[in-house]
């Protein structure tokens, strides 16, 4: 086998990537992005991998989330707060009901490219390049909006790094103090039955941290007074995640320096693929989304070739299944064990329920996602293997693109906020009513 580098996936073919029009233009953009700084540091890689090693035992529960596509007018310090309160809400209200810690990570800060089913998009008879997330291009239906455009990645690099910056300031700069649990809640969610049973949970945390305090606990420490937040994105880009791979000073390892976690996606996993190649020498924790169409010989040599020494927390396995979840997860989970692979097991629920309305909305219903995660967890219990986590498209702002939930949102509500760009999102409350729910299943 020749050896890895972080070109070496060059050699390879690489699905989903955009037709760039201008090589020399596409050159300078990566070799621009190459220079500069990373976005996240090689030891906050190695804690992440430590927590999801946890998760894969058992002693920790994944959660992701964040929008499907982010949008470049969307980098905005309200949106960003807002979505980080809620995914802060919803690992308070599962760590508590769970009581394990939750490793909360947010599909933040770079997830801005998108594979798609279809190269073209036409609409009245006119046919244009597919949008491909806000670092190719824009989601507008003009010629001039669709053609790919490689500075956007330049673009794309400095808003994951604003993004990003604002995390680490709320993060760290007290906002994420579990004494303010309280001021996670949502405006538009704070009136909703699940906003009142939020505010009791909230209550009795705080008088829990006060109990400390009288005993003599000091809760001034870092586990209290910051919350521990991390980044993914899908790996999509390759240009872009060749420039952001680092060799650590410390270890001499490579890292994608992108995010804390890149996911493979369903599209581009294939085993002699170059995402593949590329993510293999990488030592960041690696998800890898599973739907119907996976042939477990190909699992099994994919874990091997991403995880050969079969390390804990290296690995997440985000299965996608929708309603056919019964028919694939209990195979895989017994190849799994059979083989010994070391995984967290992580449920998304969105990409195998998604739908399009009578509106013509893209969307999916509250209760098929809950269905699909209560299936996940029974799978798991019967096969004696570990649920260790899940992964959502939500956001923080009160959107309507998925149906049902607490406000039971229908089709016809769809066209009142629709504001995705790609898939449809839970909104804040149906989010929290999500956790909430999840909470019962986990509940010790
Ligand atoms: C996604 O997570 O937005 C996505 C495209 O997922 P998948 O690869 O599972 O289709
Ligand atoms: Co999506």
């Amino acid at each position: 086998m020749a050896e890895w580098t972080k070109k070496s996936w060059q050699k390879f073919e690489a699905l989903q990537q955009p037709k760039w029009p201008d090589a020399a233009d596409y050159e300078k953009a990566v070799g621009t992005i190459a220079k500069l700084p990373p976005l996240v540091f090689a030891g906050e890689i190695r804690a992440m991998k430590e927590e999801l090693a946890a998760a894969s035992r058992g002693e920790a529960f994944l959660l992701m989330g964040g929008d499907c596509s982010e949008a470049f007018d969307n980098c905005t310090a309200p949106a960003i707060r807002e979505t980080l309160k809620v995914i802060l809400q919803m690992a308070v209200v599962l760590s508590y009901a769970g009581g394990k810690p939750v490793v909360k990570v947010g599909r933040m800060a770079g997830q801005y490219a998108k594979p798609r089913s279809a190269d073209l998009e036409t609409i009245d008879g006119v046919s244009l390049p597919s949008y491909r997330g806000d670092m190719v291009n824009s989601p507008g239906f003009t010629e001039a909006e669709r053609i790919p455009d490689a500075q956007r990645m330049v673009q794309g690099y400095h808003l994951s790094a604003a993004t990003m910056n604002i995390l680490r300031a709320f993060t760290k700069g007290g906002y994420g103090s579990l004494e303010r649990v309280h001021a996670w809640n949502n405006e538009f969610v704070k009136a909703s039955p699940m906003g009142r049973n939020y505010e009791r949970l909230g209550k009795s945390m705080n008088q829990a941290l006060n109990f400390m305090r009288v005993v003599g606990i000091d809760t001034n420490t870092p586990q209290f007074n910051q919350a521990q937040f991390y980044t993914s994105h899908e790996a999509l880009l390759m240009g872009y995640e060749e420039a952001l791979t680092r060799q650590d000073s410390i270890t001499n390892e490579w890292y994608d320096c992108s995010a804390h976690l890149v996911w493979i996606g369903d599209r581009t996993r294939q085993l002699d693929g170059a995402h593949v190649e590329f993510l293999s020498g990488v030592k960041n924790p690696i998800g890898m989304k599973v739907g119907p169409n996976h042939d477990l010989d190909v699992i099994r040599a994919l874990a091997q070739k991403l995880n050969p020494e079969n390390e804990a927390g290296r690995l997440t396995f985000i299965t996608r299944f929708g309603k056919s979840i019964e028919d694939h997860l209990p195979g895989l989970v017994r190849m799994v064990k059979k083989e010994g692979i070391n995984v967290v097991w992580c449920c998304d629920p969105m990409h195998g329920n998604t739908y399009t309305a009578e509106t013509g909305h893209k969307t999916r219903n509250f209760n098929d996602i809950l269905e699909e995660i209560q299936c996940f967890f029974e799978i798991h219990w019967a096969e004696g293997s570990i649920p260790g986590g899940v992964h959502f498209e939500m956001t923080g702002q009160n959107v309507t693109e998925c149906t049902g939930g607490g406000r039971n949102i229908v089709d016809k509500n769809l066209g009142e906020n629709y504001q995705t760009n790609c898939d449809p999102r839970l909104n804040a409350e149906q989010s929290l009513e999500l956790a909430f729910q999840i909470s019962e299943m986990i509940r010790q």
